[in-house]
Parts: C-alpha cells; sequence; structure tokens
C-alpha cells in the first residue's frame, strides 16, 4: 500500500435490501464527508446473457454470482493503495485539501445488497450498516422503479424476495458487527444517525496520534540467540529492532524495551523478512 505517512483511511460499508435507501444515503454521506467517495456495487453486474436462468425461468440476479466481484475488489485495491489520487481522478474539479492536511482521513463508502455476502470486502470495512425496510414497502418501491432489464411479471415474489430472505441469513451466519438501520425513518433521519456515528469515527481516527499508542514492551532475555515471545506473545526477532528509538532496562537476565509503535499491532512479527 502507497499510503502517505499519517494517512488515515475508513471503509463503510453500506448495505441492505432492494429499494431500502443505500443509493440515496451513500450519496447523501458522502456530499456531507469531506475526501469520501462511493464504490456501488450495481455497477459490476454482469451482462445479462452471463446471468443463468433458474428452474422457474427467473433470472439469477440476486447472488453474488451475477456480479463481478473480482473487478469490484480491483476497484477497492485501487482506493486503498492511494485513496487521494483516487479521489482526483474521480472528481478532479472537486476541492479537498487532502495535500497539504496531514490529519484528513479517506473515507471510502462501500455500497450494494450483497457487500455482506462476500468476505474479501467484509473484511476490510470498518464500519458495517444494512437497510431493511418491510416486504410491503419494499415491493412497493420496487414496483415503482424501471429496471434494465424490467422486472418480469412475479419477479419480486418469485426471485428478489426470497433472495433477500437467503441472502440476509446467510450475511447473518458471516458477520456480526452490523449496524440495523430501519429504512422508513425519513432520508434525514437516516443520514444525520450514520453521519453523526461515521463523523465520530473520524475524529477518533485524526486523534490517534503516536502518543495516543500504550507503550509496547518487548521481553528479550540475554542468555540465548533464538527469537522469543513478548508480553502480548508477539514473536519478536532481535535484529528486527536495532535502531528503533527505544528505552531498554535490564533486570537480572532479561532486557525490558519499551517502545512505541505508530500503529496498533495487529499481526505478529513471526515469518515477517526483518
Ligand atoms: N428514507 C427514505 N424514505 C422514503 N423513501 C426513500 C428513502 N430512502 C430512499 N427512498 C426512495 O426509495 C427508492 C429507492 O432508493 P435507493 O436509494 O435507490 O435504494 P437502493 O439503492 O437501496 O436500491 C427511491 O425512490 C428513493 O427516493
Ligand atoms: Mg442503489
Amino acid at each position: 500500500m502507497a499510503l502517505r505517512a499519517g494517512m488515515k483511511t475508513l471503509v463503510v460499508g453500506l448495505g441492505g435490501l432492494t429499494n431500502g435507501g443505500k443509493s440515496t444515503l451513500s450519496h447523501s454521506l458522502h456530499q456531507q464527508i469531506p475526501n469520501s467517495c462511493i464504490i456501488a456495487q450495481d455497477y459490476f453486474f454482469k451482462e445479462d446473457s452471463l446471468v443463468p436462468v433458474n428452474n422457474n425461468g427467473f433470472k439469477q440476479y440476486d447472488v453474488i454470482d451475477a456480479l463481478h466481484m473480482d473487478v469490484m475488489m480491483g476497484v477497492v485495491d485501487s482506493w486503498r493503495r492511494d485513496p487521494e489520487r483516487f479521489l482526483a481522478e474521480q472528481s478532479p474539479r472537486a476541492e479537498h485539501t487532502a495535500a497539504s492536511d496531514k490529519e484528513d482521513v479517506f473515507v471510502l463508502i462501500v455500497e450494494g445488497f450483497l457487500i455482506f455476502n462476500y468476505r474479501p470486502l467484509i473484511e476490510l470495512m470498518d464500519k458495517r450498516y444494512f437497510i431493511e425496510i418491510p416486504y410491503d414497502a419494499c415491493k412497493q418501491r420496487r414496483s415503482s422503479r424501471v429496471y434494465t432489464p424490467p422486472d418480469p411479471p412475479g419477479y419480486f415474489d418469485g426471485h428478489v424476495w426470497p433472495m433477500y430472505l437467503k441472502n440476509r441469513q446467510e450475511m447473518e451466519n458471516m458477520v456480526s458487527d452490523i449496524v440495523f438501520l430501519d429504512g422508513l425513518k425519513s432520508k434525514e433521519e437516516l443520514l444525520a444517525a450514520v453521519y453523526a456515528d461515521v463523523s465520530q469515527e473520524i475524529k477518533t481516527l485524526k486523534g490517534k496520534t503516536l502518543e495516543t499508542f500504550q507503550p509496547y514492551v518487548i521481553v528479550i532475555k540475554t542468555n540465548s540467540d533464538q527469537s522469543y515471545k513478548s508480553q502480548n506473545h508477539t514473536v519478536i526477532y532481535p535484529e528486527c529492532h536495532s535502531g528503533v528509538d527505544t528505552n531498554i532496562t535490564q533486570h537480572k537476565d532479561a532486557l525490558f524495551i519499551t517502545t512505541y509503535f505508530p500503529f496498533p499491532i495487529l499481526s505478529s512479527f513471526e515469518d515477517e523478512d526483518c
């Protein structure tokens, strides 16, 4: 990842059933949040001829295989590699302060009806929301919209709704920390709730400077040159840390090295090439 030093990112997943209000809310959030952009799953549907028909004669659009998820992930990855450039290419005339403000947080809004049914995408998200509306409202909203290709008669009850129930069950088995939103609330109310939550996340990220991290204590025994277990079970190799600005104290046969990492320790150093 070619992230500029100090650059912070936040990925917000906005899922929900068809006509729940995902696109509406995503666009409003995007307008409110500086340095944000949207990647919408609907843009990655396969062409009609590649979407199979089931036994009932209905085109299987409401399944993950109807989408070019590999292509979508490619776009998400290009944002992750360089959010600033991605943003500039998407909206070249948009004003943003990215280049000058080290405190900027770049926000990606990923929206779609099956974003929580695809593990590689789920794993990238920092916040997950799901807009739900009841059957009647959904059917009503869907019937007033024109799709390409158009919904054939009986499509909602024969494919869309049963697949929603199936996909939703699958989603709940895959993800646990989803915030459910009542899509019958007004657009303004929904925006206010999610905006407040995301703004708080952004504020927290901006405040995360070096000093806010706890000292990380590594214990290296001096009577062997093997690798050692540190306090929180991260395996480290002594030579990895030569030159790191640390505070070293000795007690009996152990060296206590206190250092600050400018990022949360997420994974082990084990197997890393020092
Ligand atoms: N909170 C809301 N209250 C009432 N209608 C809404 C709300 N949010 C969206 N809509 C309407 O519902 C329809 C579907 O909204 P859209 O955002 O396109 O849904 P999705 O992207 O989830 O399919 C649109 O006509 C939109 O204006
Ligand atoms: Mg939409």
